[in-house]
């Protein structure tokens, strides 16, 4: 088929093609997308959108950002990828760029965030093992109930969504759970000399952008100390800028002791993440212990600096926070009936639709759809409404009049 002749296709072409030819493990909107730039994506028949995603908050510099495109085909022009068999000439570049920008000793590189995270959980329990002291095979790690980290066999084993782990069992031993923004909860757990780290999101995002209460991550870091156990802060979602500061552990001023990154760490560009931690977690592991093909990659590290760099230029965390709060007042001003609470912090921010309608969100998501503006609901009855960081105040007082004309 011509490629002119694939452009006029129409949107139900491209939903039966993967629908027939692609696994069943989405359930995405039927439109179809195919240019971004800024805050906008366009479909294929050249209807523009606000995007209210950002690819799950990888995007928040905003769709095809120009400086992150022109560092990614520079690069992919010289040299791609070496394998970590060899050294290439940007990653230690980049391993001082992002050690000096969160402040850790050392990064240790990988691809997606549920790598990451997996990165986390193995450091954490080869520290317990030579470090704190907890015999061989019984090192614990505490999870919040309704975390998300992905979708691998140990991120299911740690979840409480039926819908991520039911029908994959056996899963991983060795994790436990306590409730989240529970203190008295977390301490009882972390009393058990086996354990080796609490790993938390400081909002959690896929649960509905939960907030927990001031003064919970101030918290988890006083008793992670006390109990010598190791906060990991999941800020996939939540970092960079996201909560309206670089990442949302700065809120409280704390500072976890493994920090995950991902998502936005490349501007959306390609899967980069980064588990970040001082030489006396990361030393503990040694040449082939860990890894992977791609992680730090050249074309990533090229990318992941001038992500970086962007965040701070643009000053995105500074916009985040000023309009989160325009954002959330002005929702709650529309004070309608179909909402029952708007909840966030910078632009990371969710509502509960109240409806008797258990489809009542994705009726909504299809009404603002047809209004110009994407967004997705989960849990069945909360939306999360994550626009880029790039937003300016008169695109998001259109977007609110948006979503009160869909309401
Ligand atoms: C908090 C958090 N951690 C980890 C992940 C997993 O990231 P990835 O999908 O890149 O593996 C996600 C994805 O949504 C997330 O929200």
């Amino acid at each position: 088929m011509k490629t002119s002749s694939i452009n006029s296709l129409s949107t139900s072409y491209y939903l039966e093609l993967e629908e027939k030819y692609g696994a069943h493990n989405y359930h995405p909107l039927p439109v179809v997308l195919e240019r971004g730039e800024g805050v906008f994506m366009w479909d294929i028949t050249g209807k523009r959108y606000y995007d209210f995603l950002s690819g799950y908050s990888a995007v928040n510099q905003g769709h095809c950002h120009p400086r992150i495109i022109r560092a990614l085909t520079e690069q992919a022009g010289k040299l791609t990828l070496t394998s970590r068999a060899f050294h290439n000439n940007l990653l230690g570049e980049y391993a001082r760029y992002i050690t000096a920008y969160f402040g850790y000793d050392k990064v240790l590189p990988m691809n997606t965030g549920v790598e990451g995270g997996e990165t986390a959980i193995k450091l954490a329990r080869r520290w317990a093992y030579t470090k704190k002291g907890v015999p061989e095979n019984q090192a614990k790690i505490i999870f919040a109930e309704d975390n998300f980290w992905g979708r691998t066999m140990a991120a299911i084993s740690s979840s409480t969504d039926p819908s991520s782990y039911k029908g994959f069992g056996p899963y991983m031993p060795g994790f436990e759970l306590v409730p989240y923004n529970d203190l008295n909860a977390l301490e009882n757990a972390l009393r058990d000399n086996n354990v080796a780290a609490f790993m938390v999101e400081p909002i959690q995002g896929e649960a509905g952008v939960v907030v927990p209460d001031e003064g919970y991550l101030k918290g988890v870091r006083a008793l992670c100390d006390q109990y010598n156990v190791l906060f990991i802060a999941d800020e996939i979602q939540t970092g960079l800028c996201r909560t309206g500061k670089m990442l949302a552990c700065d809120h409280e001023n704390v500072r976890p002791d493994i920090l995950i990154l991902g998502k936005a760490l490349s501007g959306g560009v390609l899967p980069v993440s980064a588990v970040l931690a001082d030489d006396e977690v990361m030393l503990n592991i040694h040449p082939g212990e860990h890894g992977s093909t791609y992680g730090g990659n050249p074309l990533a590290c090229a990318v992941a600096m001038e992500a970086l760099a962007v965040l701070k230029d643009e000053q995105m965390a500074e916009n985040a926070a000023a309009l989160g709060v325009l954002f959330r007042k002005q929702i709650a001003a529309l004070n309608h009936p179909h909402i029952k609470t708007i909840r966030g912090k910078g632009l990371l921010n969710a509502v509960v639709v109240e409806h008797p309608d258990p489809n009542a969100a994705w009726e909504m998501c299809l009404k603002m759809m047809e209004n110009g503006l994407l967004a997705k609901p989960t849990h069945g009855d909360k939306i999360r409404f994550a626009p880029p960081l790039c937003i300016t105040e008169e695109q998001l007082m259109e977007c609110v009049g948006i979503i009160a004309k869909s309401l």
